[in-house]
């Protein structure tokens, strides 16, 4: 009954439209032509019965107007069947976004920190960029993206990707690049007088490429190592005994597992709960530990050092499927800070 629409997804040959660089970018692409499909179909069925049954019932053939009752069946049906096709844009949708934000196990897990007008990127091998960013073609990637002042929101169109990066909290977004290129970052929420400016690239590269391009080497080591060495330089290694109880709970294998807090409730050690016990360690105490033993971190570190200091806490947990183990993996970028492809030499 519908053509098919994979005919019009291709985006790419209509110059209104960025090219689609990623897996997510084609499934966009096509659910927005279905949702356009339905709208012009909508469109022309609507009007055109305007003007048809503006000629049909015009006054001259119908000087007395006929009573019309109604027709049930006619009604439910354009009731059901609108919903029906709502209902169809609405799990599509949810099935795509839902699928942005839990990205596979196996995905290469790269940091974002939104700032005051820039995009600060660490890779977990300790490379980091700023407004620049590299990824491989056909590997899932899995962003965790947080502000250190107000909100921003990282969006990259060729990938049909955008997620608001909220002080507080981290937020995920996952995508697969499929073509190599360089791709516009942009900030798409207002954040102050620079907000314009707030972008970037990023740059994608065959995996043959991609692995040339990581085999620099960081000098301050992998963000695990980064993390240590703030584990140590405040202190947390006093209490966080690391091979057996100490006054605060053993950090090994913590990442995660499920934790009983003190109020009987038991959360799940992800990233958001270790940036959570780092900052406010009052919030949510672990059961049988004392509160107000930790101090607060919060204003004492930035939001890249709890990136590390998580990554430090995760190496802890071997068996985690995380970037920083991970065997089937790509090995992750360690790069300088200017990240400009050899042969595509113009950068911004
Ligand atoms: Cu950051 Cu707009």
């Amino acid at each position: 009954m519908l053509p098919d629409l994979r005919l019009f997804a291709d985006l790419s040959s209509i110059p209104l439209f960025p090219t689609a660089a990623s897996r997510q970018a084609e499934q966009v692409d096509l659910l927005y032509f279905f949702i356009s499909f339905v709208c012009i179909v909508m469109t022309v069925l609507i009007f055109a019965l305007i003007i048809y049954f503006a000629y049909r019932y015009r006054r001259q053939a119908n000087p007395k107007p006929t009573q019309i009752e109604g027709s049930t069946r006619l009604e439910v049906a354009w009731t059901v069947l609108p919903f029906l096709i709502m209902l169809i844009m609405f799990a599509w949708g949810a099935q795509i976004y839902f699928a942005a934000q839990e990205p596979p196990l196996n995905a290469m897990e790269i940091f974002v920190t939104g700032k005051q007008w820039m995009w600060k990127v660490q890779y977990p091998n300790g490379g980091r960029e700023i407004n620049e960013l590299h990824v491989p073609t056909g590997q899932p990637v899995k962003l965790t993206m947080a502000s250190e002042d107000v909100i921003h929101s990282f969006s990259i169109p060729a990938f049909r990707i955008r997620h608001d990066v909220m002080p507080g909290h981290y937020n995920n977004l996952s995508f697969t690049a499929s073509k190599p290129g360089r791709y516009r970052i942009f900030c798409t929420e207002y954040c102050g007088n620079q907000h314009a400016s707030m972008g970037g690239w990023i740059t994608v590269m065959t995996p043959q490429d991609y692995m040339t391009w990581a085999a620099g080497g960081s000098a301050q080591g992998t963000l695990a190592e980064v993390g240590q060495t703030l584990f140590q330089q405040h202190g947390c290694a006093s209490c966080h005994l690391l091979d057996q109880q100490g006054r605060c709970p053993n950090l090994r294998g913590l990442y995660r597992k499920p934790v009983q807090l003190n109020d009987g409730t038991t959360v799940i050690a992800d990233e958001a709960y270790l940036r959570e016990s780092i900052l406010e360690p009052n919030n949510r105490i672990a059961a049988s530990f004392q509160s107000d033993i930790m101090p607060n971190f919060k204003g004492q570190l930035t939001e890249e050092e709890v990136i590390q200091l998580i990554a430090y806490i995760k190496s802890l947990s071997p068996s985690t499927p995380s970037s920083q183990q991970g065997s089937q993996q790509l090995p992750v970028v360690i790069a300088p800070i200017t990240g400009s492809l050899p042969g595509n030499p113009q950068g911004k």
